[in-house]
Formats: C-alpha cells, structure tokens, sequence
C-alpha cells in the first residue's frame, strides 16, 4: 500500500475509534460527526486509490457506521442507558471480528496462475536460480537427499518483474499461487496480523497437502511486517515473530511438504538479521538491461500500428533507467494519444459511423514526447542503494 493511502487509512481509524468511544460515552452528536468523518475518509480512500485490495473491507465498514449512525439519529430515546450503549457497541466490534477470517481469505488470491515463464523478458539468471531452488526440488524432491530452501527474497526496484516471476515459477511447477500484500495484513481493519500471519501460512499447508500439489507464497512488501522505526510498537514486534516462527515451520518439514516462500521487497535495507537467516536465497531483481529493453519494446510494438519510423533500438537506447512497467505504460500512452485523437477526429467531423475514420501509425516522434513527459520511476540514488545492499547481502 502506498504511504498516501497508509495515512488516509489511519485518518478513518482515528475517527473510527473516537466514534466508538463516544457512543460508548453516551456522547450521541460527537459520535454521528465521528462515524460520517471515518465513512469520508474511507470512502475518499477507495475513490483515490481504486484498486486496493482493502477497498472490499473498508465498505463493510463504512456500511456499519451508516448503520449505526442511523440508529443514533432514529432513537435518541434509548440512548440513555450505558447498556444499550454497549450493546450497540459489542456488536459493531463483532461485526468487525466476525467479518475477519472471510476478509483475509477473500483478500488473498489463490489461483493457477497463466503467466508464463517465456513471457518474464530478460532476467536469465534469475530464471535459473529459480529453477535450481523451486522447480527442480518440486519435480523430484527425492534427489535432494539434503533438503532445499523454502524462502526465497526477491528484492529490487519496483515494476521490474518480481511478482511476475513468482506467479511465473507456480505456473511452471503447475502449482498454487497464494499472492499477499503484506502492507494490507498489518492494517488494523483486518483485525490481528499476528492471526493474518499463522493462517495465511494454515491455509498454504492446507492447500499443498489436501490437494498434493506445490504451494508458491508471495508475500509482497514484506518489508512492511517488521514495522517502521517510527511507530514501532509491541504489536509489529509479535507479527515479526510469528512470521519468523511460521518461516521455520516451513524450512524444517523436510521433502514432504511443497509450499514455498518467496518474500519481495523494494527496500530490502529494512529487514534484519533474523528475518534475512530464513530466506537463505537472496536474488536482486534489477532494472532492464539495453537488451532486455529492446525486448520489452518488441513485445509491445508487435501490438501496435506503427510507422516505418519506429525502432526498438533506438526507443531502448533512449530510455535508460526505466523500469519494465514503466516501458509498458509509455507504450500504452502512446496508443491512447492515437486514440484519442481518432475519436476527437470522429466528432468533429461530425463522423457518427466511425467506420469511415482511419486510427494513424503511431511515429517515432509520438514515443519522443510521451518519453520527455516521463521521469522514471526509479532514481540512480536507489540504484546505488540496492547495489550496495547486493554487495553485503545477496545469496543466490
Ligand atoms: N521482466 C519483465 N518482462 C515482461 N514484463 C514485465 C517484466 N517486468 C515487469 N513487467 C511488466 O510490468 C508489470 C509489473 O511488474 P511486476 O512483476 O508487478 O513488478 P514488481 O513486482 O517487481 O514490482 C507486469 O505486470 C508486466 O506487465
Ligand atoms: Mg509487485
């Protein structure tokens, strides 16, 4: 979760919580005006940032408090005795429990991924070291008469591929996909992380024995389960444990159970010791180099109408420092400009049959602006952070 939706995000709990200590004083106005703050602020959260995958969680939320808030404004009468109060109280706590369990597992997507390893452009080496620590031990555990890793941390600069290749290895091994934000279970609107953590790992041994198939857990942002220095309290301390507990429960069991941890993280410079001892592969994930840049750009352009002008050479030459998302969004803009102005052409010429109205080649010169107009998203200062981090840390 980005920083902007975490500070929304505790904007509505704060609100949220003063309500439910109104209403549990008897202060009826103070808690309506806190219940409509907390609904405000959830509700401006799911509209800026659409596709969280919280947004499901915080409009039960919202839901209760209008609920509440409803109650409070049609029976003033009854709000007098401190029983009824906490009666009302208990049961939006207990509607927010209750609703825990089904929100973790409905946030948490379990599939057969379709990607494909071919479709994961560059990044060889990191192909291979994935095939070494999880393909080959789920094909035939019994050649490895020593064991093998189960956590693997996949760490670099973000839109580079990291949770495509995760998605990419269970696809490979024909296995389950189980895809955590790690950011979303330590929010206080799914109840205890620390419970998030043990049955998130339940339902991945689950899943791998009653089924009998290989079990790959992404768990994205991993860095956010240890906490940030500023707001460290004893709660992000136990979730840390109980990961790490879980984490050894996973590395211990031996050929007989295939779940897989793959951990991946932008800043690994925040995880510690203890965490980095269970995931004994450490694999940096960089930016794309000149020749998988002009692969990412041939994979695009042989999905667009293009002049004889454009080049994947020399569009990769050009953009140094970007990031393989970032090479899909400025490929993906550069169609939408020529749509754009096909659908302006269409109405002024008044064109309602658009059949008669031709899309124009997208030209080297459409990809020049669209590029000056993009920074990216990864500046030669982080760069040179995850480099030095490589140098003390990595394992592959
Ligand atoms: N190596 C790659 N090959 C092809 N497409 C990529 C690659 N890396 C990233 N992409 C594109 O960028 C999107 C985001 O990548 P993702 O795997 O989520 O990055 P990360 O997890 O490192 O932030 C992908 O869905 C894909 O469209
Ligand atoms: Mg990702």
């Amino acid at each position: 979760m980005s920083s902007a939706a975490l500070a929304l995000e505790g904007v509505a709990g704060k609100f949220a919580a003063e309500a439910i200590r109104q209403d549990g004083q008897g202060d009826r106005n103070g808690a309506i005006t806190s219940y409509q703050r907390a609904i405000d602020a959830l509700i401006k959260l799911i509209q800026l940032f659409p596709d969280n995958t919280l947004n499901a969680v915080y409009e039960q939320h919202c839901e209760q408090y209008k609920k509440r808030i409803n109650e409070l404004q049609l029976s003033p009468d009854s709000y007098h005795t401190q029983n009824d109060n906490d009666h009302a109280n208990a049961s939006i706590r207990a509607n927010a429990n209750q609703t825990t369990n089904s929100n973790l597992e409905n946030m948490v997507i379990k599939e057969k991924p379709n990607v494909n390893w071919k479709e994961v452009i560059g990044l060889e080496d990191v192909k291979t070291a994935l095939r070494e620590s999880i393909v080959y031990p789920a094909k035939k555990p019994e050649l490895f008469t020593l064991g093998w890793p189960r956590g693997i941390l996949l760490y670099g600069p973000p839109g580079c591929g990291k949770t495509m290749l995760a998605a990419a290895t269970a696809s490979e091994i024909n296995g389950y996909f189980i895809n955590v934000d790690a950011a979303s279970m330590m929010s206080k609107w799914l109840g205890d992380a620390e419970k998030n953590v043990s049955q998130l790992f339940h339902m991945a041994r689950d899943s791998s024995k009653k089924e009998n198939v290989p079990v790959i857990m992404l768990i994205d942002e991993v860095d956010s389960l240890l906490g940030n220095s500023q707001n460290e309290n004893g709660g992000e301390i136990r979730v840390k444990n109980q990961f790490l507990t879980e984490m050894d429960g996973v590395n211990d069991k031996g050929k007989n159970l295939q779940t897989y941890v793959i951990a991946a993280t932008n800043k690994p410079w925040k995880l510690d010791w203890a965490f980095l001892r269970r995931f004994s592969k450490r694999i940096y994930i960089p930016l794309p180099s000149l020749e998988t840049r002009v692969s990412l750009f041939s994979s695009y352009l042989s999905k667009l109408k293009k002049d004889s002008s454009v080049d994947a050479s020399q569009l990769a030459q050009l953009i140094d420092g970007y990031s393989a998302s970032d090479i899909r969004d400025i490929c993906q803009s550069v169609q939408l400009s020529v749509i754009d102005e096909f659908f302006s052409l269409a109405e002024s010429n008044g064109n309602k049959d658009l059949s008669h109205v031709q899309l124009r080649d997208v030209t080297m010169d459409d990809f020049k602006k669209t590029i000056k107009k993009r920074r990216p998203s990864v500046n030669a200062g982080m760069i040179q952070e995850y480099s030095n981090w490589t140098k003390d840390f990595s394992a592959t």
